[in-house]
């Protein structure tokens, strides 16, 4: 069976700046991508970005989205704002969400549900970290994550993206193998399945992130259940996320 055209987004996390902004919609303008593209800088750069790019197929999106819709509740961004501004997706329960700032399961469910509502495309991310993965606790940790965050959604005519990221292969150069990486997303389709039912569980989009980059983006993505990569690291220099994109063309065609 063909696969659908893959998911490709960039996370930058706290890095970057209008430099990188400017260059990175540079390199990937004047190119023809048949993979979904998005983008999540940092929140202060979305405004230039959508407009940069409004004449392109490549989504804007943001790192984190509050869960409440307004009020006094400093520094917090609304989904409402965010789909106002332009952004097309939201990513929602980064593991540096969950152990920095401690998102929980709960948060992420409220989140979910304002992003949906406000006609964003959530981007769930789950994973096991390190200890619990040595333990071999990972199916019980995406268990929990899964069967909290993502009943009672109102998913009519929605899209949406689960992101497994297990922490140990963040940012750390050791990505998953596309053995382990199969075996994860077979589960979590598996769960999608029991939560879901099984026609909107195979509308979800799986996607794997941690330590993506060029040389491994093509074995992810022709393994099954993987329909996108969330890429770090790599997406911070344009012309190698440009790479990693037209990399994903491939597997599109
Ligand atoms: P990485 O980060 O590609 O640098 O490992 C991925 C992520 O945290 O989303």
């Amino acid at each position: 069976m063909k696969k659908q055209a893959p998911f490709v987004i960039a996370n930058w996390k706290l890095n970057g700046g209008i430099d990188l902004t400017c260059t990175s919609v540079a390199s990937m303008l004047n190119r023809k991508f048949e993979a979904r593209i998005g983008i999540a800088p940092p929140y202060v750069y979305i405004g230039d970005m959508v407009s940069f790019l409004r004449n392109s197929d490549i989504m804007v999106g943001s790192q984190n989205v509050s869960k409440f819709a307004s009020g006094a509740f400093t520094g917090e961004t609304s989904a409402q704002m965010l789909s106002e501004v332009g952004c097309q997706f939201c990513l929602i329960g980064h593991s540096e969400r969950r152990q920095v700032f401690l998102e929980n399961d709960n948060s992420c469910h409220t989140k979910m549900e304002k992003a949906l509502d406000n006609n964003l495309i959530p981007v769930l991310c789950v994973g096991e970290n390190l200890q619990q993965y040595e333990l071999g606790l990972t199916n019980d940790i995406l268990y929990r994550q899964l069967h909290q965050s993502l009943p009672d959604l109102n998913l009519e005519g929605k899209e949406l993206c689960i992101a497994y990221e297990p922490v140990w292969a963040i940012g750390t150069g050791k990505a998953a193998t596309a053995d382990q990486v199969q075996k994860v997303h077979s589960f979590i389709y598996q769960e999608l399945v029991e939560i879901l039912g099984t026609e909107r569980a195979n509308k979800v989009h799986i996607l794997y992130g941690g330590s993506v980059n060029k040389d491994n983006v093509e074995e992810l993505l022709s393994t099954p259940h993987v329909d996108g990569v969330l890429v770090g690291g790599a997406s911070l220099d344009p012309e190698h996320f440009a790479e990693i994109c037209a990399l994903a063309n491939k597997s599109a065609q």
